[in-house]
């Protein structure tokens, strides 16, 4: 089956033709990181004037890269939550008018979701059961997916996410946005233990994780130490990295190891950091488990994830109702 895939929850505009869940035709990514450097952040009101803007010429390119005609799309599929709302009407829209103008079955496709299925678009797919771990801008989350391929909440971080983390101590540090590729730059030339900083709940024993205080901390050690430069900038960067990664890591391999499973899954904007695509790759290796990561380009929000999570939707339940709304928050996202 021949998806037309449309991601539009943040702030990238991103449009997909992938085949049968796991042949990405064409992805093609419209970042307003421009847009919204200036304002530090992302600004809702902002990102879905863009959306708007863009989501048509972006769906464009998506079928002429992929040498495709609308003829012959089998079914679309786009994000309906969670994310800024404004944003995911954007491109939910778009997706559920042309799909009744076409007559094509429809799939409304839960983001995170979206994100664990990244990791079906390599040469290998992990085989649930498995552990996955769901690291981005919005969310630290780990799951259990289930041989149907449904996810089961274990934990999640109770305050910032691992990604935020990155963004806050960046902007704090007056590194730009989005500041986790500046601060995963910045720490291949530093001292991972030139700084030193808490490992949050590394011991709390469950699955849950809370990354506020690192943040926290950083600030302290810039008041009393005074803005970094040079070496020691690396040298917190390093050190900031090292401590996220070592919880992430620790914490996500306890929990293959407690559901018994061989194969983990790690995904999400942060998934693209450098320092823990080695860790993980190495200490599952020291444990004889198969790690399944996305290439860089599919760890950050894009629509091929939504293609191919969608695929799954359609095979597992059939199409969504056209009635099918967007939704900001976890509320209604995937089951704990
Ligand atoms: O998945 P994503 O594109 O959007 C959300 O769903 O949130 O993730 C974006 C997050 C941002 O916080 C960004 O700083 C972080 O992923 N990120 C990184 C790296 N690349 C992106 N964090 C650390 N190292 C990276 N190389
Ligand atoms: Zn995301």
């Amino acid at each position: 089956m021949r998806i037309l895939a449309i991601e539009s929850s943040c702030d990238d505009t991103s449009a997909a033709v992938v085949d049968d869940g796991r042949v990405v035709l064409s992805c093609v990514v419209s970042s307003q990181d421009a847009f919204h450097a200036k304002y530090g952040g992302v600004v809702p009101e902002l990102a879905s004037r863009r959306h708007l803007e863009m989501i048509g010429p972006v769906v464009d390119e998506a079928l002429q890269r992929a040498d495709t005609s609308l003829n012959e799309i089998d079914a679309v599929a786009a994000t309906n939550g969670p994310g800024l709302i404004g944003s995911l009407l954007v491109g939910l829209n778009f997706a559920k008018s042309l799909a009744f103008a076409r007559g094509l079955p429809f799939a409304a496709v839960n983001h995170i979701e979206g994100h664990l299925f990244a990791a079906r678009l390599g040469d290998k797919a992990p085989a649930p059961p498995f552990v996955g771990l769901v690291v981005s801008g919005g969310h630290t989350d780990l799951y259990r997916v289930e041989v149907d391929y449904r996810p089961r909440l274990l934990g999640r971080t109770r305050d910032d996410a691992a990604g935020e983390c990155f963004d806050k101590v960046a902007k704090m540090l007056g590194l730009g946005f989005p500041g986790g590729v500046v601060i995963d730059k910045l720490s291949r030339d530093g001292d991972p233990n030139g700084v030193e900083l808490p490992r949050p709940m590394l011991h709390s024993g469950d699955d849950a994780f809370s990354f506020s205080g690192l943040k926290t901390a950083v600030k302290t050690h810039v008041e009393t130490h005074g803005e970094p430069e040079g070496k020691a900038l690396n040298d917190l960067a390093a050190s900031l990295s090292a401590a996220i990664v070592d919880v992430l890591c620790a914490k996500l391999f306890a929990a293959a190891e407690r559901e018994r499973v061989s194969q983990v899954v790690v995904c999400g904007g942060v998934a693209a950091n450098s320092m823990l695509r080695a860790r993980v790759t190495q200490e599952a290796e020291r444990r004889g488990m198969e790690l399944f990561i996305p290439a860089i380009t599919f760890c950050t929000d894009n629509a091929a994830m939504i293609g191919a999570a969608g695929q799954a939707l359609l095979d597992r339940q059939g199409p969504s109702p056209l009635s099918v709304n967007a939704f900001a928050s976890l509320v209604k996202g995937i089951a704990p």
